[in-house]
């Protein structure tokens, strides 16, 4: 089959899961949705949009962690590597590594938004003619399996930045981590980037720009519910609601009913009160320290880090 007829099967595929996930979250007692519907073609554009503002400082500081260190850790990842990378976005930050990077080296770029994966795994091939690049159109919290590369690979890197860990509760993380440790092998290593925990007023007001665009991208689940799964709603009887939980270190989002009202998805019909969330994220928030212990937890060992100057962000290598 053709990358085109594959993407294409997936996409189907995921309009089936999509529609099962949001039924089954709506019918919880505590509504939610999973985090990763988010990502449609609009609303990764609106992620790429909420980068640029001025209150979320998250891709901007890791953009500049991997500018500065960039070639440290690429020597730490060696030649002869398949970098492996989860959920890779528009792959700015990948560049950073690329640039760098040993050869021979392949890249694996892994998403779900198999549209915007193309895209990228396009620009980048024109980029780096000679790395060899193969997406992979797939959710990469279930088992997926790695594409074969013409060249010999000695060891699997699984490059995870951006901070999506955060999006999983612990226990998630944990078993993300050592779905991730057995991928990569007693030879691989991980490479990640976390978000730091810092001042509450920091993080409350990186999740509530300003311009609204966090707000978009949150109520852009409405839109896709009503375009993709034909849902009855009222789009403007709900709002954005994005805290800081200082005790569990973790940002709580969630879609606001601002009314009593009635989401109809086929004959389903779910009531809401007004004031009731319904979760669409967290994104936890780490120390150094405890991350380490989770990530021990997995089987995976930190060997470095590397952070910025207010110590907002961090990027960790880890070996099994
Ligand atoms: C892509 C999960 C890292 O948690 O900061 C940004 C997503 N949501 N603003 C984050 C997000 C609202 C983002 N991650």
């Amino acid at each position: 089959m053709s990358p085109q007829a594959l993407v294409k099967l997936h996409a189907e595929r995921e309009h089936q899961q999509f529609y099962k996930d949001i039924v089954s979250g709506l019918t919880r007692q505590q509504k939610r949705i999973p985090s990763k519907y988010l990502y449609d073609q609009r609303g990764s554009q609106l992620f790429d949009a909420i980068c640029e503002t001025p209150e979320y400082y998250v891709t901007r500081t890791e953009l500049a962690i991997m500018q500065e260190y960039g070639p440290a850790m690429a020597a730490r990842i060696g030649n002869r590597s398949m970098l492996i990378e989860y959920g890779s976005g528009s792959s700015l930050k990948t560049r950073m590594l690329l640039d760098h990077l040993q050869m021979p080296a392949a890249y694996v770029p892994v998403d779900i938004s198999g549209d915007h994966l193309l895209e990228t795994a396009g620009r980048l091939q024109d980029a780096y003619p000679e790395i060899e690049i193969l997406p992979v159109s797939a959710d990469f919290t279930k088992p997926f399996e790695i594409p074969v590369s013409n060249i010999e690979v000695e060891k699997r890197v699984v490059y995870f930045p951006g901070s999506t860990l955060g999006n999983f509760q612990p226990e998630e993380a944990v078993a993300l981590l050592s779905n991730v440790r057995q991928m990569i092998d007693r030879r691989g290593g991980l490479l990640i980037g976390i978000d730091l925990q810092k001042d509450s007023l920091v993080l409350h007001d990186a999740y509530n720009d300003a311009e609204g665009v966090t707000r978009d991208f949150t109520l852009n689940l409405l839109l896709r519910m009503q375009r993709e799964l034909g849902a009855r709603l009222d789009y403007d009887g709900f709002e954005h609601h994005a805290v800081y939980n200082q005790r569990l270190g973790r940002i709580e989002i969630a879609i606001e009913s601002l009314v009593e009202q009635e989401i109809a998805i086929g004959n389903h019909v779910f009531s809401l009160e007004a004031g009731e969330l319904i979760r669409t994220e967290y994104s936890y928030k780490y120390t150094i320290g405890g991350f380490r212990e989770m990530a021990r937890e997995a089987g995976l060992l930190l060997r470095r880090y590397w952070t910025d100057d207010r110590e907002y962000f961090a990027v960790l290598y880890l070996t099994p």
